[in-house]
């Protein structure tokens, strides 16, 4: 068994605090990301697994063990840094046994362990070429290939596809989903790009300034956000927010904003007050005349497959609707706006929190956001 536990994990460097009370599981055999903006703490999480930094306090354990406080050699993990850092003067083979000649396994041993490792790569052809020659898809695999021969209970990998242009990023991320997928080794993947993540990951964990702010399948946490940060932070173009003064009772499902009543799924808590934020996706935006909430067009981008509407409401709110190509929406046009109902998200401003609606009953999110800011 590999799975990894998190417990209260926290790191402060001096007086700044990079992890705070971070408390996660990462499942056997799942490829679990760390997503978060720069600085926001993904290597440092990764690093104190790794046992590269050992935590301020908390603990890690890695299949039912605590290995909080042992050696990065005495924990059986493979930290994959960056793709691309090969031994020049060694063929394919020679880097891909590297790791096991350093641990002195027998040498047939080795053999077949590599001989494994390019099949499962498919690069058994380049065993035999010096790596200086190779394209970077191909680096990719060879220090995937070192990784993978150790055959440890876990990979971490830290933004490995970050060197390299989107197109061939697509790609790899492709591959090493497909890899994950054969070797269902425990992975715990790094990325700052909300795209990668939601397209590889079973879990995400969205870290914003040292704190997991939301744990949750992909799907989870694009549908559900638990905060106004997480609602931003995945998605593009972003979700809208238009904010409004109100008082709300539970089981309210209308909320006004302006001179519009706006459906919304009923509320499942009641809020004194305040200001709050109606959060809609672009997708869920449609241009209809007949209603009450007003918006001018300021602009249309023509995508393709969609079409994206910049609008400026009259309560003075930019937001973004995705409509069909067939949009005959333009410039300085004045339009109603119409939100799907069931699809609609509300936040408390000051906090940042997701008020508690009709749309949570059905959540699947994973440990009801242990350690999650907003509590
Ligand atoms: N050894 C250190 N000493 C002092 N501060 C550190 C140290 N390592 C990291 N930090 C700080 O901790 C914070 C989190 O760093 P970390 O490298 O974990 O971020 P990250 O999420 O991986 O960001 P990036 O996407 O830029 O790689 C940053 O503000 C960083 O400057
Ligand atoms: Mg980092």
């Amino acid at each position: 068994m590999a799975e990894i536990r998190v417990e209260k994990l926290h790191k402060a460097f001096a007086d700044f605090v990079a992890v705070k009370d971070s408390t996660f599981t990462v499942k056997d055999g799942e490829f679990f990301c760390l997503l978060g903006p720069s600085g926001c703490g993904k290597t440092t999480t990764l690093r104190m697994i790794a046992g590269l930094e050992l935590p301020t306090s908390g603990q890690i354990f890695l299949g039912g063990e605590d290995v909080s406080f042992k050696r990065a050699s005495a924990r059986d993990i493979a930290f994959v840094f960056q793709l691309f850092a090969l031994y020049p003067h060694m063929n394919v083979r020679k880097n891909i046994a590297f790791p096991l000649l350093s641990q002195g396994m027998p040498r047939a041993q080795i053999d077949q362990r590599v001989s494994e490792a390019a099949r499962i790569l498919r690069i058994t052809d380049l065993l035999d070429k010096p790596v200086s020659g190779l394209s970077s898809g191909d680096r990719q695999r060879v220090a995937l290939g070192r990784a993978i021969v150790r055959q440890p209970l876990a990979f971490l990998m830290d933004e490995p596809l970050g060197a390299l242009d989107s197109e061939f990023r697509e790609v790899m991320c492709q591959e090493l989903r497909a890899l994950h997928d054969r070797l269902k080794a425990t992975t715990v993947y790094v990325t700052h790009d909300q795209l990668e993540a939601m397209s590889m990951a079973d879990t995400i964990a969205i870290m914003n300034q040292g704190v997991v702010e939301q744990l949750g399948a992909p799907q989870d946490v694009y549908e559900r956000p638990a905060s106004v940060f997480v609602a931003d932070f995945i998605g593009s173009p972003s979700m809208n927010f238009l904010p409004f003064e109100a008082a709300l009772n539970e089981g309210a499902h209308t909320v006004q904003i302006g001179p519009a009543h706006i459906d919304v799924p009923a509320l499942r808590e009641g809020v004194s007050q305040r200001t709050l934020l109606c959060g809609v996706r672009p997708e869920h935006v449609t241009l209809d005349d007949a209603s009450p909430l007003r918006a001018e067009v300021l602009g249309t981008e023509y995508l393709g497959t969609s079409r994206i509407v910049t609008l400026a409401t009259a309560q003075g709110a930019t937001l973004r609707a995705k409509v069909g190509v067939g949009s005959a929406a333009q410039r300085g046009d004045q339009v109603g706006l119409q939100f799907d109902a069931t699809a609609v998200s509300l936040f408390d401003q000051a906090s940042g929190r997701a008020l508690k609606t009709a749309r949570d009953d059905r959540a699947h999110t994973r440990a009801a956001n242990q350690g999650a800011r907003h509590g």
